[in-house]
């Protein structure tokens, strides 16, 4: 993405969320949602230490925010989460400094509770920050030629090529049986160069995404959520759960012209999607026996601190399901998985956990700013349908401080405006969730 204007020290962007059409599949174009584009978005590119002033523009028909997802800024309304909506037609502005070590982050819509159905839509982009340290290692780093983002989605076409987000929906996370790498289908690309980046992301809604390469090309992995790796882990398969990001170099050395690796990602395109139901998950999820309170503040921690979190998985039953730990405000260390040691590309900084079924993860984290920052299962259902708590992480100074939340019935009275109806008739699939449990989300 282009920057609006830049000074040594300071850049203007514009992030424009906007309706479009996409050709996906040969015959009708796909009604799609993008960022400055009709789909996903244009590669945001941030360097630590300059400040940036992005002004977030929404032209959807209807609400939106704009969640920074690994940056480490200030919360909540910089960080995008849902009490900072943009409404259709408005546009705003924020400003904030990049200070992290160089990494793979993401922007994705974050609206409370249709962080799915935006997200499904389109509602995602690659989002690098670099800095000099990363500058300085020899590591591919051509944009497009030898240093490539891939997007891993999955999705059901309905008639003309349409997505239908309700029709599809999961309470257990919506899933589709066709597999896009950056909204494309199949696609592939010529290696020019003896060593290739790859900078996965899995930015579906629901599939863990277990990656590996024809011949059992070995990948080198360098950089998990945070930015590099203590050292590179070699491996020939990977599992990536929603949100994680995972940088790999592939050494292509060993081929010549005209030789073909392929990508398998664990979709394939004509298996049928079996909807696994497990009791105790579906419309009963909950984080701490509750749904998520928008007006609620489950836990604090104080700025500067380290503190352990430890994120357990009960085994309902039929053999539970992974769910992707993450929280907002940074980025976190795994201390242990039910005790032993993390796996070996764990090591490094993470903002998001696959937490398996019977297991308990112990992370370490610490909060740079203070704010009301969410914490959540990143299958964007389970988050959507109340999977969801947040915490306020305060200063001595001002160990009450009150922000300004946003209540789910505000949302709610702006969504039914915006789509010409009334609230009791609003289909948000996510709020049966609520309702079945008897919870009120306000
Ligand atoms: Cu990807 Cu609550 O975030
Ligand atoms: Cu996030
Ligand atoms: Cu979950």
């Amino acid at each position: 993405m282009k920057p609006d204007r830049e000074t040594d020290t300071d850049v203007w962007l514009t992030v424009h969320a906007q309706p479009g059409e996409t050709q996906i599949l040969p015959g009708a174009k796909t009604k799609t949602w993008g960022y400055n584009q009709s789909l996903l978005g244009q590669t945001i590119v941030f360097r630590s230490g300059k400040t940036y002033h992005v002004t977030l523009k929404n032209s959807l028909p209807e609400l939106t925010t704009f969640h920074w997802h690994g940056l480490d800024v200030p919360g909540p309304f910089i960080d995008g989460g849902c009490h900072a909506p943009i409404y259709p037609g408005e546009e705003k502005e924020i400003t904030f400094t990049v200070n992290q070590p160089a990494a793979t982050t993401w922007l994705h819509a974050h609206p409370c509770p249709l962080t799915g159905w935006d997200v499904w839509h389109g509602l995602a982009a690659m989002v690098y920050v670099e800095d000099d340290h990363e500058d300085s290692l020899a590591l591919p780093h051509d944009y497009g030629v030898d240093d490539l983002p891939i997007v891993l989605q999955d999705r059901r076409f309905h008639e003309d090529n349409q997505w239908d987000y309700d029709a599809d929906y999961d309470p257990d996370g919506t899933a589709g049986p066709t597999a896009l790498i950056n909204g494309t289908v199949n696609p592939s690309f010529d290696v020019t160069t003896p060593k290739l980046r790859l900078r996965f992301l899995d930015g579906s809604n629901r599939r863990e995404w277990r990656l590996h390469l024809s011949d059992d090309l070995i990948m080198t992995q360098i950089a998990s959520d945070g930015g590099l790796l203590p050292e590179p882990v070699q491996m020939t398969k990977c599992m990536l759960t929603c949100a994680e990001r995972a940088e790999f170099i592939i050494d292509f050395s060993d081929y010549k012209a005209g030789d073909q690796v392929t990508l398998y990602p664990d979709v394939d395109p004509n298996a049928l999607v079996h909807q696994v139901v497990l009791a105790g998950t579906d419309e009963e999820i909950t984080i701490n026996g509750l749904k998520f309170g928008m007006m609620r503040i489950d836990d604090r921690q104080e700025i500067g601190k380290t503190e352990y979190w430890d994120i357990t998985n009960t085994n309902d039953c039929c053999g539970g399901m992974i769910h992707p730990y993450h929280m907002h405000g940074g980025s976190f260390q795994i201390v242990s998985r039910n005790g032993e040691s993390p796996y070996p590309n764990e090591l490094g900084y993470k903002d998001t956990v696959a937490v398996n079924p019977g297991e308990t993860v112990r992370i370490k984290m610490k909060f740079n700013f203070a704010g009301v920052f969410m914490y959540h299962c990143h299958i964007i259902e389970h988050e959507d349908g109340g999977m969801m708590a947040q915490m306020q992480v305060y200063t001595p100074e001002e160990p009450e401080k009150k922000y300004d939340l946003m209540a789910m019935d505000t949302l709610m009275n702006a969504l039914a405006e915006e789509r010409g109806c009334t609230v009791e008739d609003l289909q948000i699939k996510s709020l049966d969730s609520y309702k079945k449990m008897g919870m009120d989300m306000c």
